[in-house]
């Protein structure tokens, strides 16, 4: 495993304060730990899943990894950006699955539930009754979100090399930014651990908890499980149950999301009782007026 400097100015020397402690857990944790894992820490780039791209088309192993302290166009779901100033967690896996386990389960699944999973972790412990840290939520598909305000995303690229499936799976965790530095469209429906929880736990801390979490559930996707997997996400999913509005790419869908599919689809009943499967979108509770 190579921990690596820079090759431009923008890039950080690896022992770089801030650096140093992201890197110490990726050298820890057995996924990002395997041989020839390459591992790089910048102080600023334009979208870490860029630069991990870049790393696997060079032939990078699975649990290659890069993380920035800002990201200059972070990139966010549905064609989206993605704030990222420093105070972030700004993380991009190489990951190489075989074909059947990405027919199981989105690999976006098991990384939205191991990052709300982590952002439990790292809350304090309560002080007394009713002191308890908000717990994380899941918004379908895989936003992470702390009293309705969202604190973390996932978006996975998954191109084919030679016959066989790359996928750079990224994170992006608010662990500390200030909101004010975040956009006004964002800041409105967006929070920090730190604010959340009254304290920031460190991004070297989530990131040792989100590895410890994920890798169990990618683990256990590879080996053919998954339903305890589906039975997790779906109850850290206050809107099922609900009446939703999705927007899909070429309409509005209404009606009460019934739950998780086999694969993790949304299931969305119409007003008719009819099942619709979705699995991509954006999804909203519509609340009685
Ligand atoms: C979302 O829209 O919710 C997904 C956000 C994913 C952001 C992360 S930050 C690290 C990685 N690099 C990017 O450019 N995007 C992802």
């Amino acid at each position: 495993m190579s921990a690596e400097g820079g090759r431009s100015g923008a890039e950080a020397p690896a022992d770089e304060a801030w650096a140093r402690p992201l890197l110490d857990v990726l050298a820890a944790h057995p996924l990002t730990a395997g041989p020839g894992a390459r591992h790089v820490a910048l102080a600023e780039v334009d979208s870490t899943s860029a630069r991990a791209a870049a790393l696997a088309r060079e032939g990078a192993p699975e649990g290659s990894a890069v993380v920035a302290r800002a990201q200059t166009a972070g990139r966010g779901r549905l064609g989206r950006t993605w704030a990222s100033p420093p105070g972030g967690l700004y993380l991009s896996l190489v990951l190489r699955p075989d074909e059947d386990m990405l027919r199981r389960l989105p690999v976006t699944l098991l990384a939205g539930l191991a990052a709300a999973e982590a952002a439990d972790d790292v809350a304090p412990p309560a002080a007394g009754p009713g002191a308890a840290a908000p717990a994380a939520a899941l918004k379908w598909p895989n936003d992470v979100e702390l009293e309705g305000r969202k604190v973390a995303g996932v978006l996975a690229d998954l191109t084919r090399e030679a016959g066989r499936s790359v996928l750079v799976l990224g994170l992006g965790v608010n662990v500390e930014a200030p909101l004010e530095a975040l956009p006004d469209d964002v800041r409105a429906r967006a929070t920090s651990l730190a604010a959340a929880h009254g304290a920031s736990p460190g991004l070297a801390r989530v990131l040792d908890r989100f590895l410890a979490r994920f890798e169990p559930l990618y683990r256990a996707v590879q080996r053919g499980g998954g339903a305890h997997i589906l039975a997790s996400a779906s109850a850290r999913m206050p809107l099922l149950g609900r009446p939703v509005r999705v927007r899909l790419p070429d309409r509005v869908l209404e009606g009460r999301a019934a739950g998780l599919g086999a694969t993790g689809a949304l299931v969305v009943e119409g007003p008719d009782g009819a099942h619709e499967t979705v699995v991509a979108g954006e999804v909203e509770e519509v609340r009685a007026t």
